[in-house]
């Protein structure tokens, strides 16, 4: 038996695995919503589904080496046809924050090159506008200090990332800073801010850069919008 948000999970990820065509360069999201289309890509793909993918991080890229989804690169092919990933919250209008997982910069690469963008989210992530989750900006380490200083000159509470008693690293090798903003009312201003700091790599504001979102319900249901 699931629980009610891994069910809505779920029923997101499997919704939108059904977009997904013959022949298409499919990004792979990352995290536990995630999870969910990349299972069912697998399970299409063993089902003879003919289609090539790039992975937003080394930890979906595991999963679907082990699941035997054909991975391709970016020497090999410059655009995807479909991108498939989480958030950590999603506005009315699209406007998304990822990151909470860490993988934003490969993230937003993928999301860039991407004819559609469709993230897939439980319910609990839609929200009337963002910020109350914290931002996740990638910065580089050297400086990282300075960089933190100049993000809280901005009106955030900056916190360096840790995993257990270390500095949390991403794929890229790099830290991450959660901003606390409260409310995000300008995203694209908030984003151009962020991206004027030396030291800043990327943001996990991804402003209108979606063309969907799935919804995920806890009864099991999806909505698209
Ligand atoms: C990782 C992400 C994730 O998509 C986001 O954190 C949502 O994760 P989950 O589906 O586990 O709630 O942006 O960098």
């Amino acid at each position: 038996m699931q629980d009610p948000i891994t069910n809505a999970k779920r029923a997101a990820g499997e919704k939108a695995a059904s977009f997904i065509r013959p022949g298409m360069i499919v990004g792979l999201g990352t995290g536990s919503t995630a999870y969910w289309a990349i299972q069912k890509i697998g399970a299409l793909v063993k089902d003879g589904l003919d289609i090539q993918a790039i992975a937003t991080s080394e930890a979906s890229a595991a999963l679907a080496r082990e699941l035997k989804i054909p991975l391709t690169t970016f020497a090999e092919t410059q655009r995807l046809d479909i991108d498939i990933d989480g958030a950590d919250e999603v506005s009315e209008n699209l406007d998304v924050i990822k990151g909470g997982g860490g993988a934003l910069l490969r993230e937003k690469i993928v999301a860039y090159h991407s004819k559609q963008l469709i993230i897939i989210a439980d319910e609990h992530k839609y929200v009337p506008t963002l910020g109350r989750f914290p931002l996740a900006v990638e910065v580089i380490p050297f400086g990282w200090e300075a960089t933190g200083s100049k993000l809280q000159s901005l009106g955030c509470r900056p916190l360096l990332r840790a995993k257990g008693e270390e500095i949390f690293i991403t794929d890229n090798g790099n830290y991450i800073i959660d901003c606390s903003f409260g409310t995000i009312k300008e995203p694209q201003l908030i984003n151009d801010a962020l991206h004027n700091i030396p030291g800043v790599v990327e943001t996990g504001l991804f402003v209108q850069m979606a063309d969907k979102v799935v919804l995920g319900y806890e009864d099991g249901t999806t909505e698209v919008r």
